[in-house]
């Protein structure tokens, strides 16, 4: 699928700028080819000489090479490409782009494209999670600048969270994707998958059975079909699908909090099984035994619905809002009611009850209910399910 495609890649300053290397390798062996540019502070972490030797191309460095601007100038140069990478994309960066400034030439020519841009954010967890980063990742990815990663893990810095650049290739599905020209191409999908967890104290939480398989398999399958999508997702068993953006959450509050920040989308898929109710008050140390044998009792609040706050949404609701139901009796009749008492417009009704081995497994028996229609479909597996979906789902965007 990257035959030929011409990839414009700016490498960020930031310690992860060697992963570029071997992305530079892995474009190049599937036939795409690429032209690196470097900014000054990226130069502190990778030579220009093993930039040039990767990509068999000459490396872009400077806005007034007055070489390069007669052989080819910077606006030449951010559309000669099919699509424009940037990574590590640093919190400096981000930055830049998000107030449009243009003082080097990986900016200017950020600034002057008019191809697709991906980002690879690669930073320290803190600078990651900081307001302002995040804020940045919203305006862009509102912008429509694509995205991948970053991923959780330990970082050169000696801290542990969110904040590595995705693996190139990682990076290579997300471009990949990003040059599918599906029926969902330019549309953003926000999906939500999995369990929450939802704390009685430190060490002990309550949870459900959803392992978050229907979920990725949606996001996958949207995903092929060309949208661009965030995928909130609780503490899963099955890994989140490579090319989306992985927002990952614990509890219910967490994920309505996720999902508000994801938006605006348009369509919004609610596949997770969120916990209805949370410990009231969350013990801040490990609840202990007193030795009387009296036994503890917890006290619930209700979680926030997030599928019903967003179907009811008076401004800035996406096109069209799927939900599921999980039901164990009277499945069709309890799925129409709660379609119409949370507002969406579709809901995925399926039945829980153990004997169906639905939670958990790798099958699904699904009755699609709209405002006037309610469609079987007959026992398939949930990355058959998900097609099927994501189908409909580009009909009705259409
Ligand atoms: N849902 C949600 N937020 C919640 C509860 C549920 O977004 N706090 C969403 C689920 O993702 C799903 C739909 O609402 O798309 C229905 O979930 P389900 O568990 O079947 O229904 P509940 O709202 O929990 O209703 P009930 O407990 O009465 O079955």
């Amino acid at each position: 699928m990257l035959q030929g495609k011409r990839i414009l890649l700016i490498i960020g300053g930031g310690i992860a700028a060697f992963k570029a290397l071997d992305l530079m390798r892995r474009l190049r062996e599937r036939g795409a080819s690429v032209t690196p540019v470097l900014t000054k502070a990226s130069e502190e972490f990778v030579t220009p000489l093993s930039v040039s030797a990767l990509a068999a191309q000459k490396v872009y460095r400077d806005l007034f090479d007055l070489t390069d601007e007669a052989e080819m100038g910077h606006i030449e140069l951010s559309r000669a490409a099919d699509l424009v990478v940037v990574a590590p994309a640093t919190a400096d960066l981000m930055a830049k782009m998000v107030h449009g400034h243009a003082n080097d030439l990986a900016s200017t020519l950020l600034m002057a494209t008019d191809k697709r841009v991906l980002i690879a954010p690669s930073m320290n967890v803190r600078m990651w999670e900081h307001p302002a980063t995040q804020r940045n990742l919203k305006t862009l990815t509102g912008d429509g600048v694509l995205c991948v990663g970053p991923n959780e893990g330990d970082m050169a810095c000696g801290e542990y969270g969110f904040g590595r650049m995705a693996e190139p290739l990682e990076i290579v599905a997300a471009i990949d994707a990003a040059f599918v020209d599906g029926p969902l191409a330019g549309k953003h999908i926000l999906v939500t998958s999995g369990p929450t967890h939802e704390p009685i104290d430190p060490v002990r939480y309550i949870a459900n059975r959803s392992s978050g398989a229907q979920g990725s398999a949606i996001a996958r399958a949207l995903l092929t079909l060309g949208a661009q999508v965030t995928f909130v997702t609780g503490p899963a068993d099955v890994a989140p699908p490579v090319g989306v953006k992985v927002v990952k959450v614990q509890t219910a509050r967490e994920m309505l909090s996720a999902v508000e920040t994801a938006l605006p989308a348009d369509g919004a898929v609610f596949a997770a099984a969120v916990a209805d109710w949370r410990v009231a008050t969350e013990a801040t140390s490990k609840m202990k035994k007193d030795g009387s044998g009296s036994l503890p009792s917890l006290t619930f609040a209700e979680n926030p619905d997030i599928l019903a706050t967003v179907s009811q949404m008076a401004k800035g609701r996406p096109e069209l809002v799927v939900g599921f139901a999980a039901e164990t009796d009277d499945v069709i009749a309890n799925a129409t009611a709660k379609r119409a008492r949370k507002g969406c417009d579709w809901i995925v009704a399926n039945d829980v009850s153990p004997e169906t081995g639905i939670m958990g497994g790798s099958e699904n028996d699904v009755t699609v209910i709209t405002a006037n229609d309610a469609q079987n479909w007959p026992r398939m597996t949930k990355d058959q399910v998900a097609q099927k979906l994501a189908q409909a789902i580009s009909d009705a965007l259409a």
